[in-house]
């Protein structure tokens, strides 16, 4: 196995240990048009499953996806991938799906072990609660830029990272407005990881809503809106967490539409998500047609859900137990019967890479009545123009708790109404993704959002310090000039609100510059685990109207 197997002993020790990881370096995956191929240009496919222990979920008529508000890091725990490799062994599986990371912690023994044997990482970037694109207030904004480049740095000495995910279920079909936000993260995380010489792929999964706007939001998200064929703003993995097979299906039944919707498409695309537990038990026959000749086409592989244990309101999706000390795994028949299925897969491998058409990026469509999202995109987040605005304005946000992620949320609806009354606007920190206008400072971090909001509402109320007190979250910046208005030190420092540029590294130590949060107390865009089938998702949408509560003042007009 080692190279230097006639080295004297000490020295092969060492070798072995410098060189392992190397000495059968797991392929590089690229990606030509629609597919995926390895580097001896074989046909490569997704056999996976979805490792990420469930977090806590909260119920509640603001959480109806039953989306997790805490997490563990699947992959800051050594041991537990130790323990559990033979388990994805015997599953055969060649990726697995993490949809919450630490970028703090250390990683190196999961990654290492993974790639030692062949198993890849499918990486979600986004956080529960306020480490995604809000529905309700959405913004792609410096906050969550530094989180996605922060795990980006702390992965990208890995050799076995497929993709990153840039959302997870963002976007339902009364959001399709918050579309934009999305393929900015998509734009802005392909220049990072292009400016890093990065070859991870960047995806998306996406809800299984109805047909129509299901196959406009995939097309958005790999179009180029200057019709120009170009990669910027596309991702390369569409992901789709689909659950149309349930029991003993078939092919006809449970996947020819959706597989025939996604004929022409011009990236990736896989399942993100599969495995319906609605007709148990799950016989993992739809293997056969997703890797096989009905489906492999048009798609390449899918993400079983899930090894650890995940219940939903529809019951139990998980195929393992750990024991309580955490050292052993008991699987379950649905574990036995997906191992003997993902067994017994032979990828075929075709089209050759040779014969696949390079990759292409149509134009966008016009946005239409069920997908409303406009091809203006808003702007690469700029942390040092909003620190800069922040420095220069004349009341801010000061917290006294590191805890903000509610506090912002009530303080700027209740900022935004009372400079409304003022006779201000907040429109500067909002946006609107149907009409393709964001404010200035909508890429801002939400407490830099909350300042100019307090600014502004101080200096049309004859700069008292009453109006800067907001019952003592409010601070007077005494080095800030008091003849210069909010808007003028927005103007002056963000120069030009409309920029795309290749962002660079975070700040370290820093994700968010001043105790950032979520603009709303209200459930927002989970990257976490979906535990929903099509039918329930469509439950859970129209529960999403009832707890939009917040959106009017942040979205403009
Ligand atoms: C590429 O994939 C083929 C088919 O799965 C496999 O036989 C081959 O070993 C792979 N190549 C590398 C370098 O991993
Ligand atoms: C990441 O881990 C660090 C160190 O344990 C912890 O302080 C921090 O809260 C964690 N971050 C998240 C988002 O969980
Ligand atoms: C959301 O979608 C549901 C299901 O299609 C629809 O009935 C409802 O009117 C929509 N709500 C809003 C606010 O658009
Ligand atoms: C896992 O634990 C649950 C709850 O205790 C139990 O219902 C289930 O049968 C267990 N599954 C396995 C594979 O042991
Ligand atoms: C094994 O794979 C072959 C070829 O795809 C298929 O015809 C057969 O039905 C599979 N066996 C099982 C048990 O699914
Ligand atoms: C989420 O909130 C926590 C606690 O306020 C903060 O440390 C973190 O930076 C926030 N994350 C984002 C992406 O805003
Ligand atoms: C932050 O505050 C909210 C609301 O008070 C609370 O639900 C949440 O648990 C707090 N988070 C932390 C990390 O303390
Ligand atoms: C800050 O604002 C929050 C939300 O409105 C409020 O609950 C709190 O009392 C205010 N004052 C301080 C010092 O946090």
């Amino acid at each position: 196995m080692f190279t230097a197997a006639r080295a004297p002993a000490l020295f092969t020790l060492l070798t072995a240990f410098l060189a392992a990881p190397s000495v059968q370096a797991i392929s590089t995956i690229t990606r030509t048009g629609r597919y995926l191929y390895n580097s001896t240009n074989d046909r490569f496919y997704i056999k996976g499953v979805a490792y990420q222990e469930q977090g806590a979920v909260v119920a509640s008529a603001d959480n109806p996806f039953g989306e997790p508000s805490t997490f563990i890091d699947p992959l800051a725990q050594g041991s537990a991938c130790t323990r559990d490799l033979p388990f994805l062994q015997q599953l055969t599986v060649n990726v697995i799906r993490v949809y919450s990371v630490n970028s703090s912690l250390n990683h190196d023994a999961c990654m290492n072990l993974f790639s030692q044997n062949g198993i890849y990482a499918i990486i979600d970037l986004a956080l529960p609660t306020n480490g995604s694109i809000d529905r309700d207030s959405p913004s792609w904004s410096t906050n969550l830029l530094d989180q996605y480049t922060n795990t980006i740095d702390a992965f990208s000495k890995y050799d076995n990272v497929l993709a990153y995910n840039v959302g997870n279920e963002v976007v339902l079909q009364n959001s399709t407005d918050i579309s934009p936000y999305v393929k900015a993260a998509a734009r802005d995380v392909r220049a990072y990881l292009q400016s890093k010489g990065s070859t991870a792929l960047i995806g998306y999964s996406a809800i299984n809503g109805v047909a129509d706007w299901r196959g406009d939001l995939a097309s958005y998200l790999a179009c180029d809106p200057a019709g120009g064929n170009s990669a910027s703003t596309s991702i390369d993995l569409y992901g789709l967490n689909d659950y149309e097979w349930c029991g003993d299906s078939n092919f006809e039944t449970a996947y020819s539409a959706t597989n025939a919707a996604f004929a022409d498409y011009n990236v990736v695309a896989y399942f993100s998500e599969f495995g319906c537990i609605t007709s148990p038990p799950r016989l993992w026959t739809e293997t056969v047609s997703l890797f096989g000749t009905d489906m492999n086409t048009a798609w390449s592989g899918g993400i079983a859900f899930s090894y650890f244990p995940a219940t939903s309101v529809q019951g139990q999706f998980g195929m393992v137990n750990i024991s309580s000390d955490q050292t052993t795994v008991t699987v379950s028949d649905d574990f036995t019967r997906l191992a003997a299925e993902y067994s017994n897969i032979t990828f075929i491998d075709s089209p050759t890479q040779a014969s696949t058409a390079a990759s292409s990026y149509p134009s966008c469509a016009a946005p239409n009545t069920v997908f409303v999202a406009s091809n203006t995109l808003p702007q690469t987040p700029n942390e040092a123009a909003c620190d800069c605005v922040e420095s220069a304005l004349e009341c801010r946000f000061t917290p006294t708790t590191d805890n903000t992620t509610v506090i912002v949320g009530t303080l700027l609806d209740t900022g935004c109404s009372l400079l409304g009354s003022s006779g201000g606007s907040c429109d500067p920190i909002g946006g609107n993704g149907q009409t393709g206008v964001y404010g200035a400072l909508s890429a801002c971090d939400p407490s830099i959002k909350l300042s100019f909001v307090m600014s502004s509402y101080y200096e049309l109320n004859g700069r008292t310090a009453s109006a800067c007190s907001f019952s003592g979250n409010g601070t007077v910046n005494t080095a800030a000039s008091s003849t210069v208005s909010a808007s003028a030190i927005v103007s002056s420092c963000i120069a030009n609100p409309t920029a795309v540029f290749t962002p660079s590294a975070a700040p370290t130590g820093a994700s968010g510059s001043s105790g950032s949060t979520t603009s709303s107390g209200s459930t927002s865009a989970s990257s976490a685990t979906s535990l929903i089938a099509d039918t329930n998702a469509l439950v859970g949408m129209s529960l999403m109207a009832v707890v939009s509560v917040f959106g009017a003042m942040f979205t403009l007009a």
